[in-house]
């Protein structure tokens, strides 16, 4: 049973293994006014509909390609406690029949809340380390040691770098870099940005491929800037190499395109004291959302991401004439977890 639905969604993209998991195209969404200020629109990446949605489902439909083509039995994937993107693959997993595994940061809590309930309802298996938050490189090397020890048992994995971010997973950022062209080219538009929140860097470096590769075959025609709004440390402070895993993600897919360093841009000047901690301008971020456009964003990811487009609206960098698409990456399940504030 579980095998039949595996491949009737199985197929390629530009020769890719692709397994469908989105509900795409996801909407893009016009904003409300700012006197003076750019037209702003938002993609609706928190709708890609996969366990609740958000940007990883378009990685997810690359690496479980992948995986499904190797003949994977089971998915392992790693992050922070309330990590969107173990949710995403439990869903995968859920949805494609294959047993998967999560290594988390922190620690088994009483009660199970969030990305982590939901992840414990698409069936997955919760594994506990106890590092902290933003542990990142502890984390991968939990994540390095499971891989073995349920290969040892006879399992075939499919491990899954933090964020889903390596070349393959970003290709879903490639087909998503297009989708938003094609949709503003048919309201009649070319975006003068599209900014998002970053932390892994797949997602960003999806979007400079898919941006080379448009300048490539579109040759003379303006293109958006990628203005990446950087939520961890570590992509504030220039790791991962975004420029190098958009090198790798074009040679993936095959597709012509130029790559500078100069092409990646981080803007992270919203980060606040450190990943996950919110800050005043992402409190207010959440609030204008909410009541601007009813989108939900978290504290986590994409109320950052918020306060750096409106931080950068009220800066100036865009006028009246231009418009800039937000993509909202989801995050919400995070919203549903007891804070202090
Ligand atoms: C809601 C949300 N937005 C944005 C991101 C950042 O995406 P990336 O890891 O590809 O940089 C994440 C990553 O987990 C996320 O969960």
């Amino acid at each position: 049973m579980a095998s039949t639905v595996r491949h009737q969604r199985l197929g390629t993209w530009n020769g890719v293994p692709r397994v469908r998991l989105a509900t795409l195209p996801t909407p893009l969404e016009p904003g409300p006014e700012f006197g003076g200020g750019p037209r702003l629109w938002v993609k609706r990446d928190d709708l890609t509909g996969l366990g609740m949605g958000g940007n990883k489902a378009r990685k997810l439909e690359f690496l479980c390609g992948r995986a499904l083509v190797d003949g994977a039995t089971c998915l392992i994937t790693v992050g922070a406690g309330q990590s969107n993107h173990c949710r995403m693959t439990a869903a995968a997993g859920a949805v494609l029949g294959l047993e998967t595994h999560l290594v988390l940061a922190g620690d088994r809590p009483e009660v199970l809340e969030g990305n982590q309930l939901l992840s414990d309802r698409f069936g997955a298996h919760l594994h506990f380390t106890g590092a902290g938050p933003s542990e990142w490189g502890s984390l991968e090397i939990a994540r390095e040691a499971l891989t073995e020890q349920l290969a040892a048992q006879g399992l075939a994995p499919s491990s899954i770098p933090i964020g889903g971010s390596t070349a393959i997973g970003s290709v879903g950022y490639v087909v998503a870099f297009d989708e938003i062209m094609s949709q503003c080219r048919d309201v009649g538009f070319v975006p003068r940005a599209i900014v998002f929140t970053s932390s892994s860097g797949g997602t960003h470096a999806g979007l400079v491929a898919g941006r080379a590769a448009w300048r490539a075959t579109h040759p003379g025609e303006l293109v958006p800037d990628v203005v990446a709004i950087g939520v961890a440390k570590g992509v504030v402070a220039g790791f991962p190499s975004v420029a190098a895993l958009a090198r790798d993600a074009l040679s993936v897919v095959g597709l012509d395109g130029t790559i500078d360093d100069s092409d990646v841009e981080v803007d992270g000047r919203w980060l606040g004291p450190d990943y996950a901690i919110a800050t005043p301008e992402s409190r207010a971020a959440r609030g204008w959302a909410a009541h601007n456009g009813a989108w939900v964003v978290d504290d986590v990811y994409t109320a950052k991401g918020m306060a750096g487009l409106l931080g950068n609206i009220q800066q100036g960098r865009w006028g009246m004439n231009d418009d800039v698409v937000f993509i909202h990456t989801g995050g919400q399940p995070e919203v549903f977890v007891r804070h202090e504030s």
